[in-house]
């Protein structure tokens, strides 16, 4: 019998154990730290502990439960396992839903009236059309691909940036690091999409920040790690940047100290930008164990050479 262990070093996922066994009734799942856990074929992870793969010699498949996989191969020896990541539409629509309201809290410019009614002003903020409203797409995948189609049905003028270029009707792409600043240099609102490997850790950082336009934005729902929050702070006071709508961070939950909850023309939402339903990872996981089992090819699985 195949052996699903779900393992997480942060959260609990328990619940998934009625949701695997109503998709697939024939599996065997147990929970780390359940000792059984080291017999298993199947790791299904969210922020697996380091080293966890090497206590188990019959993996055959690691499988995150999230889009991105980061925190599922970070510090652990893959031995060549395949890697898969869950990839769903309905993710693909709250990401694009979050990422509107960000746009709009700039561009309408919600922040200005915001903080006019903390101090009681009455003061209409000058209103542009969204044509006028540059954004900038960092990554253009199943999430930044969604996001950059919908704020271009919006009449935004989009511009998206990522290795290669997709072909994306209305956008206009800039690829790879030598047209990085060309990019930059023409965003208002800066959103993150980017999943977090060496090449993108750290990429909103006082470089980039220097790089847009003064009075840009910045939205972030890649990985914390793609931030780094002293540049970002050092860059709001200044002026060169107006604000952040931050829905990840390098600690999660946010540790209560952190600066960043209460920096002026900050929001921090918890990583609630999009999440797949527990029932469409269960599917998508069981699936691809039938799919194991059968000597047939997984789907969405992560090219490790590429780290997304
Ligand atoms: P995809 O793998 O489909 O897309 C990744 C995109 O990033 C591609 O366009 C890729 O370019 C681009 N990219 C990767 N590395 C680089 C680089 N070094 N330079 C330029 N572009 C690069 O991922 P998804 O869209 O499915 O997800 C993206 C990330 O979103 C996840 O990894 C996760 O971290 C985050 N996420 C956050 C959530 C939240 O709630 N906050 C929820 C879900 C996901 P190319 O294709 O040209 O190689
Ligand atoms: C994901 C996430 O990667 O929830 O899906 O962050």
């Amino acid at each position: 019998m195949t052996r699903i262990a779900l393992i997480s070093q942060s959260a609990r996922l328990d619940y998934f154990v009625p949701l695997l066994r109503a998709a697939a009734p024939e599996l065997d799942v147990v929970v780390w730290p359940d000792p059984a856990f080291e017999d298993a074929d199947v790791a299904m992870c969210w922020n697996a502990p380091p080293g966890v793969y090497a206590q188990m010699p019959r993996l055959r498949l690691v499988h995150s439960i999230a889009a991105g996989v980061d925190n599922v191969v970070a510090g652990q020896a893959l031995r060549g396992l395949p890697v898969c990541r869950v990839v769903d539409p309905k993710l693909a629509d709250g990401m694009v839903q979050y990422v509107l309201w960000s746009v709009l809290h700039f561009h309408r410019k919600f922040d200005v009236a915001l903080a006019n009614q903390r101090q009681r002003v009455w003061q209409r903020p000058l209103q542009t059309p969204a044509s006028e409203c540059r954004v900038g797409l960092m990554g253009l995948g199943k999430l930044g691909g969604a996001i950059a189609r919908s704020l271009l049905g919006l009449g935004y003028a989009v511009n998206g940036w990522s290795r290669s270029a997709p072909d994306i009707e209305g956008l206009t792409v800039f690829s790879g690091p030598a047209a990085f600043d060309d990019f930059l240099s023409r965003t208002d609102v800066l959103v993150c999409v980017l999943p977090l490997t060496d090449a993108t850790r750290g990429i909103l950082g006082q470089r980039t920040f220097d790089a847009l336009p003064r009075g840009a934005a910045v939205v972030n729902c890649g990985r914390g790690e793609h931030l780094v929050a002293p540049d970002l702070l050092a860059a709001l006071d200044s002026g060169q940047l107006r604000g952040a709508v931050l829905d990840v961070f390098a600690s999660e939950p946010l540790p209560q100290n952190d600066p960043l909850w209460q920096a002026p023309g900050v929001i921090v939402t918890p990583h609630m930008a999009t999440m797949a339903s527990s029932a469409v990872v269960a599917q998508q996981v069981a699936d691809n164990v039938r799919r194991l089992d059968a000597g047939q090819p997984l789907l969405n699985v992560v090219d490790m050479h590429r780290g997304y």
